[in-house]
This record gives structure tokens, sequence and C-alpha cells, in this order.
């Protein structure tokens, strides 16, 4: 196989190839997906952070459950943009499995957050042509805060009911092990062009 066609393939199996785009618009595309990914993060923070403060994590897990896919589907009704959660590690594999371009990104966040950048400052945007079309596709990573060690932190160090409740409701979950400071996911944005 020639070179060429080798680095068709290796992109076709990725199923998206990155195209050029004028600087004027990615530029827009970028700032509008930063808006949009910053709302969602504020909004389930604040959500967050209430619910734990108020009534402690068994609510707050409801929170991630429910409130998450909900804020999500909600912008992405008023933007006509996909929004969604995705991790390397997830907790829950139906709603936040990244796929190809996303596990891309997502390991390259952590490459850059070993490397010393500030998971807060993470980000990364491009236009893309897949089979289904052209999409302007933005990922932001979420950190891991102090709040998040509640029920993303080492295994031992979570209370006997979040581990419990997690165990009935998450039997494949990956996401516990992580420490303040590390890319725990991202908001990802899919915008059709
Ligand atoms: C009170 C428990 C709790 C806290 C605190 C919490 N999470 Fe979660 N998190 C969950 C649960 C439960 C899920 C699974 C949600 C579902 O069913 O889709 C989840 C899922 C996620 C996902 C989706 C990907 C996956 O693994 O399925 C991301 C991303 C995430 N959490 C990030 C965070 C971040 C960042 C913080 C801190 C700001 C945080 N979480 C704090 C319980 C929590």
């Amino acid at each position: 196989m020639s070179i060429r066609l080798a680095i068709f393939a290796a992109l076709a199996g990725a199923a998206a190839v990155a195209v050029a785009q004028s600087g004027e618009d990615l530029r827009r595309y970028f700032e509008e997906g930063r808006k949009v990914a910053g709302q969602f993060a504020r909004d389930l923070g604040g959500e967050l952070r209430r619910e734990l403060e108020a009534t402690g994590p068994m609510r707050a897990i409801i929170v991630c459950k429910f409130s998450a896919p909900e804020v999500a589907s909600s912008l992405s009704r008023m933007t006509g943009w996909r929004v969604s959660r995705v991790s390397l590690r997830t907790r829950n594999p139906a709603l936040g499995q990244p796929d190809l371009w996303e596990q891309r990104v997502l390991a390259e966040f952590d490459r850059r957050a070993q490397g010393g950048e500030k998971a807060e400052t993470l980000e990364f945007g491009e236009v893309v042509v897949e089979p289904g079309g052209r999409f302007f596709r933005y990922m932001k990573a979420l950190p891991v805060e102090r709040t998040c060690l509640q029920c993303h932190g080492p295994a031992e160090a979570l209370s006997p009911v979040v581990k419990e409740r997690l165990a009935s409701d998450y039997p494949f979950d990956k996401a516990t092990g992580y420490s303040v400071g590390q890319v725990r996911g991202a908001v990802t944005i899919k915008r059709p062009l």
C-alpha cells in the first residue's frame, strides 16, 4: 500500500478528516463553542456545589446522573448542535463513550495536563468532514476539582454510602481514582456546517 493510501485508510478509519476553513469563520465557531461549553460547565458545577452543600453526595449523584444530560439536551435544543460530555474512563459507558475523534482529543488533553498545562485551559476545535457531513467539532476539558473527589477520587477514599450506590448503579464504573488537576473528561460539541 502506498503511503498516501495508508494515510487515507487511517483517516477513513477515524471517519473524520480535518479540513481548512477561513480563519475568520473558525475564530467565530471557536468562540461560540467555548461559550456553550462554559455555560454547560457552569450550570452543572453550580448545581453540583449547591446539592453537595445542602444535602451531601447522595443527592448530588442525582445531579451528575440526571441534570448533566438535561443541561446538555437543553443546550442542544437552544443551539441546534450536539452537546454532551465524554471521558476516557467512563462511569456510564452508555452516555459518556467518546468516538474516535474525541478519544484522540482526550488523549491529547491528558498528555498536555501531564506536561504541566492547567486542565481548565485545555480546549481544541477543528472543522472535520465525516460521512454524515461537515462539522465544527470542539472540546473543552472538565478538570477534576476537590468537589469531584467525593465521587471520582480514589476508591478507598469514597464514603461507604457513595461506594455502595455507585457499585449498584454502575457495575462498569471506571471513573474513580482521579486526583485534583487531572482531566476528568470534556464537554464535546458537534455543530453541523
Ligand atoms: C455526588 C457524586 C458526584 C460528584 C461530586 C461528581 N460526579 Fe461526575 N458523575 C457522577 C455519576 C453518578 C456519573 C454518571 C452519570 C450518568 O449516569 O450518566 C458521573 C459522570 C460524570 C461524567 C460523564 C462521563 C462518565 O464518566 O460517565 C463526567 C465528565 C463527570 N462526571 C465529571 C465530573 C466532574 C468534573 C465533577 C466535579 C466538578 C464531578 N463529575 C463530580 C457522580 C458525581
